[in-house]
């Protein structure tokens, strides 16, 4: 089995955004605004290997065979709740997609996560499914996603996250070694009450106003 892969998005319009974003005084509106412009650059980077298929086109000047995307092909699974704050933008850049949902809450006794809602569309054998979850934090989400997720059987899987821990990180390829996570940074640690330090807090909360 070779290594597992981490891809680390480094772009600088990436971490810029990312840095405004880790602010905590940035308002609800601006914090929304920054994921889902990160969200457009992130789906630019875990679609550089999406197959292509030559389909015939005519421009102005004469007929050629150009490449196309199956994005109908493509799922997002979305992690709620703060996953959803990762769709719109990927959505912009392929409309195509379908997309999936995994419920899930982290018991705050044992950090464990808590499945409560599961839906995928049909037919998963042909998708390719991008796994979203603004935080990889203790990594028990992500790999109880993907558990799930692998029931279904999709064609491939890849893990998408803002901000990683490497606990979570270790965690994950632990059990999921053969799907590449993209992340924009890896940070220091976990603290005790399993929070990525330093983090930008907790993203559902700042996605959605609700502390
Ligand atoms: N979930 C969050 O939203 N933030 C963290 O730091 C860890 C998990």
């Amino acid at each position: 089995m070779p290594d597992p892969v981490v891809h680390l998005v480094s772009h600088p319009l990436v971490q810029h955004k990312l840095t405004l974003l880790r602010q905590k005084d940035r308002s609800t509106s601006s914090f929304r605004r920054l994921l889902h412009e990160i969200s457009m650059l992130m789906a630019y980077e875990v679609t550089r290997e999406m197959p292509t298929q030559l389909i015939d086109i005519e421009t102005p000047l004469e007929a050629m065979r150009s490449p196309v995307i199956d994005g109908k092909k493509t799922v997002f699974v979305v992690i709620m709740r703060a996953g959803s704050g990762f769709l719109d933008g990927m959505l912009e850049v392929v409309p195509g997609a379908r997309v999936g949902h995994v419920g899930l809450y982290r018991d705050p006794r044992t950090l464990g996560a808590v499945e409560y809602y599961f839906k995928m569309p049909q037919a998963m054998q042909e998708r390719d499914a991008i796994v979203l979850d603004p935080m990889l934090a203790t990594g028990n989400s992500a790999v109880a996603a993907v558990e799930r997720l692998k029931e279904t059987g999709p064609r491939s899987i890849r893990f998408v996250c803002l901000l990683a821990a490497p606990e979570g990180l270790a965690r994950f390829h632990a059990r999921h070694p053969e799907v590449p996570v993209y992340t924009a940074a890896i940070d220091r640690q976990l603290n005790d009450h399993g929070y990525i330090v330093p983090g930008l807090g907790d993203a559902g909360d700042r996605l959605f106003g609700t502390k």
